[in-house]
């Protein structure tokens, strides 16, 4: 457990519609969170329980009908060009499919140049390729392979590694994984987690992490959050909502996973 107690992120009351009339989806209702510095928190729910609305939401991505969020403390301003610009540094987000991240058309190496310029820093062509290499090397990836590769030139595991590279040269405050590891294999997912603990450990990185597989988030946080329906039913820390759940949903979700007892012998 690595979390302090400056609270990073809040969210108060966090609603969000889609359509009207007949046709009214409430994604997200009445949501509250607190997320600390360098906490790795994960959101749990089934498929349509409106966890990447909500990591939308807190991104900035989508605009929520209801509610506020605070980040450090004060109300998150999102009006200006400046103020998106500074609250995109210090929150990043890498989504379910890494293929709808990217821009096709670029290759490897701009899209990670892109990452230096999006800090600003003036680097010479030499300083840039030492970034890009240790970025890559972060994530056993060799650039000299790939900076001249099409993001469709490479694999569903090799992309989610470079989002990861990408999130190691940008360093933000908090990252946002909506289900990083569903297009991968068991293997590669494990090593995708742990390049997440990583992160964390060396640069005290809030991380929140969004999946629909219980097993995972007991492994990988410190609190869970459990969405049923667009509601947060259970919070806490993970081994106090793992191992004793009081909600129903929360009781059926860990049930579902049979083997979450004999392998971490909680029967
Ligand atoms: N742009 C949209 N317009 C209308 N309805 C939407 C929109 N985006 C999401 N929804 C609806 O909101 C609900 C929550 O969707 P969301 O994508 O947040 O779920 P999720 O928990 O991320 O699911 P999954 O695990 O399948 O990714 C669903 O009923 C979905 O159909
Ligand atoms: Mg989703």
């Amino acid at each position: 457990m690595k979390r302090n107690n400056n609270i990073l992120i809040t969210g108060k009351q966090i609603t969000k519609v889609f359509g009207y009339g007949k046709h009214k989806t409430t994604a997200v209702q009445d949501v509250n969170f607190d997320f600390h510095e360098g906490e790795i928190i994960s959101i749990v729910g089934e498929s349509g329980s409106g966890k990447t609305t909500l990591a939308k939401i807190m991104m900035g991505l989508l605009k929520e009908t209801d509610g506020t969020i605070e980040y450090k403390g004060q109300p998150r301003e999102l009006n200006s060009h400046k103020s998106r610009k500074q609250y995109w540094k210090d929150i990043q987000a890498i989504f379910q499919d890494p293929f709808s991240s990217f821009n096709m058309f670029h290759k490897v190496e701009k899209l990670l140049v892109d990452c230096i310029k999006l800090q600003g820093l003036r680097l010479s062509k030499e300083e840039q390729f030492a970034k890009m290499k240790e970025a890559c090397s972060f994530v056993n990836l060799k650039f000299e392979e790939l900076y001249n590769k099409y993001p469709f030139e490479l694999s569903g595991g090799q992309m989610q590694r470079l989002m990861i590279a990408r999130i190691f040269m940008l360093h933000p405050k908090v990252l946002i994984a909506d289900e990083p590891t569903s297009m991968v294999d068991a293997c590669s997912r494990s090593t995708i987690l742990d390049m997440l603990l990583k992160l964390r450990d060396e640069n005290n990185m809030t991380i929140i992490f969004i999946t629909h597989d219980v097993g995972l988030a007991y492994y990988v946080s410190d609190s869970i959050y459990i969405m049923e329906k667009g509601k947060i039913v259970e919070r806490g820390l993970a081994e106090d909502i793992i191992l004793n759940p009081q909600h129903r949903y929360t009781k059926q979700l860990i049930a579902d996973v049979p083997k979450i007892h004999t392998a971490w012998n909680l029967a």
